[in-house]
């Protein structure tokens, strides 16, 4: 029988033109993508890498890889190690990505694997809230750093992240909201055991998100993205006017 374009394909065939089709994400589950950062890293770092993509799992990493323009400059903020960086630059290898952390020893691997998986991002050691940045950029991500940033500062940094990015750039902001109360009691023992007690987390309802963005002049969305664990996700895309 002849096939035409309502014939529904063969189910063996459906492998070969998934993987053929120029619409579709050449993977499912960007599972290769991260075994390939993983085997560019040190033991202690590859583990944090395991844990961290198993937090901002394929349900999350789809919906922000969609949320991001296929190409162009786009600004890591708080990129830590580059994990997300060399995510997001092998779905849409015409990323260019500069990525910045104040750790300069994460900021050296990060750079490590770009280089190893050719990438050609850039990584600066610095702050975002004082270093030199040369925009403009046609987006920016934050994947949680907000809580990082003290309360008092994070307006200023998403103002000058807004004042980086071209009319019509999307700020994506990938945080913790603080409801229900007890998914931010267990994200936040896990993040003390990472940053200690000392270190002030600002953590913000996604709401106060929502009003802070749309003050500043962005256009704003939201979605909470459930998980098996109580992690509280909210994804927020803003864009610029
Ligand atoms: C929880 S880690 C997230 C790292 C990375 N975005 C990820 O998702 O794996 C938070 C990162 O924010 C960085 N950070 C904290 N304060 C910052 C600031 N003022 N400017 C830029 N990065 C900052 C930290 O150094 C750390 O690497």
């Amino acid at each position: 029988m002849a096939s035409d374009s309502t014939t529904p394909p063969h189910p063996r065939a459906r492998a070969s033109i998934a993987a053929h089709s120029p619409f579709e994400a050449s993977e499912v589950f960007g599972s290769e993508a991260v075994s390939r950062i993983a085997k560019t890293l040190p033991f202690f770092e590859r583990t944090y890498a395991k844990i961290r993509f198993s937090i901002l799992r394929p349900k999350l990493l789809s919906v922000m890889d969609l949320l991001l323009p296929d190409s162009g400059r786009i600004l890591d903020v708080g990129c830590g190690f580059g994990l997300f960086a060399a995510y997001f630059g092998q779905t849409q290898p015409n990323r260019h990505i500069v990525g910045i952390d104040p750790d300069a020893r994460r900021v050296k691997l990060a750079q490590h694997v770009s280089d190893e998986l050719g990438l050609g991002h850039r990584f600066i050691a610095g702050d975002v809230r004082d270093a030199p940045l040369e925009g403009p950029f046609d987006a920016a991500y934050v994947l949680d750093v907000m809580h990082h940033i003290p309360a008092a500062d994070q307006r200023g940094v998403i103002e000058r992240m807004r004042d980086l990015l071209v009319p019509g750039g999307t700020l994506l902001i990938k945080d913790i909201t603080t409801d229900p109360h007890y998914g931010l009691v267990f994200t936040e023992l896990l993040d003390r055991a990472m940053v200690g007690w000392n270190e002030p987390l600002a953590y913000r309802h996604h709401h106060a998100w929502g009003e802070m963005l749309d003050g500043l002049g962005f256009k704003v969305r939201i979605v909470r993205v459930p998980d098996v664990l109580p992690y509280p996700h909210v994804v927020i895309a803003a864009t610029r006017a």
